[in-house]
């Protein structure tokens, strides 16, 4: 059943490096249903702000719930609901693909027979399954990233988080990301991904957050952003509105 109550809550949430405010005061909350795409131009904020939800940093100041659970308070709780996959994934290369899901099924105390039935299943599903014995190490990048989606789905969680998911995967298992992520908020899960593949976020996110030098500078739907972008009708176009495109258009200036 698709639950309409916030399954990932930031209220207020700041992040400051030193001086540096990374993260400047950001709420949004993302519901069971739903994909939701965080864009933004290089160090606006989107990898601190993913961090801070899945519990990797904690915030200077403010608040963090995933599926109810506040994520400083109640770590262990919002830890077991959520599955993360990290831009560049640091995985334990000297396992194999199926003694990482072993490992990371029992993290969460999955029983035996559940990690390898469902590890199976993911093995199977991205194409891994012959590969399952060899050592991550000789993986190639697309793989990595697939073995790392599959251990991050391994105990079927209610929020997913991903930072930048399809960088660097073949549009088969692009497209199988995709429609993996569309399904699991079809069955009530929350997915948040942040991407820099606009086609991504207007194609498949079902609400976007554009944050620009810390600040969320817009949320909504796509005919929301629309709404909001003075004509502009792409989401490239709104981006580069929201985000200082004018800089954008002044190297061609400079390049004449
Ligand atoms: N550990 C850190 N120490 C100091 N500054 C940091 C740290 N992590 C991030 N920052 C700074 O915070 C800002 C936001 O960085 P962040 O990694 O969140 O950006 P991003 O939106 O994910 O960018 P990208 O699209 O390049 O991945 C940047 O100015 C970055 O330099
Ligand atoms: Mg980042």
């Amino acid at each position: 059943m698709i639950s309409s109550s916030p399954l990932i809550e930031t209220s207020h949430l700041i992040k400051k490096f030193g001086d540096k405010i990374a993260v400047n005061d950001i709420s949004f909350s993302v519901n069971g249903g739903e994909v939701f795409g965080f864009l933004g131009p290089n160090g606006a904020g989107k990898t601190t702000t993913i961090k801070a939800i899945v519990g990797l940093l904690q915030p200077t100041s403010g608040a963090v719930k995933v599926a109810g659970y506040d994520v400083q308070l109640q770590p262990m709780q919002a830890k077991a609901s959520c599955g993360f996959v990290p831009d560049t994934p640091n995985l334990y290369m000297k396992l194999s693909a199926r003694e990482l899901l072993r490992f990371v099924g029992d993290l969460y105390e999955l029983k035996p027979e559940k990690i390898s039935e469902r590890g199976d299943e993911l093995l199977r599903l991205f194409d891994l399954a012959e590969v399952r014995d060899d050592l991550i190490d000789s993986y190639s990048h697309g793989m990595k990233q697939k073995i790392a989606l599959a251990a991050a789905l391994i105990h079927d969680p209610k929020v997913l988080v991903l930072d930048e998911p399809t960088v660097g995967l073949d549009p088969k298992s692009a497209r199988l990301i995709k429609d993996m992520l569309r399904q699991m908020a079809d069955r009530g899960a929350a997915v948040f991904l942040s991407t820099h593949i606009l086609e991504i976020a207007e194609r498949m996110c079902d609400r976007i957050g554009i944050i620009d030098r810390g600040n969320l500078v817009a949320v909504g739907t796509m005919d929301e952003l629309r709404a909001m972008g003075k004509g502009e009708r792409s989401l490239e176009d709104i981006f580069l509105a929201l985000t200082g495109g004018a800089e954008a258009a002044e190297i061609t200036e400079v390049l004449k």
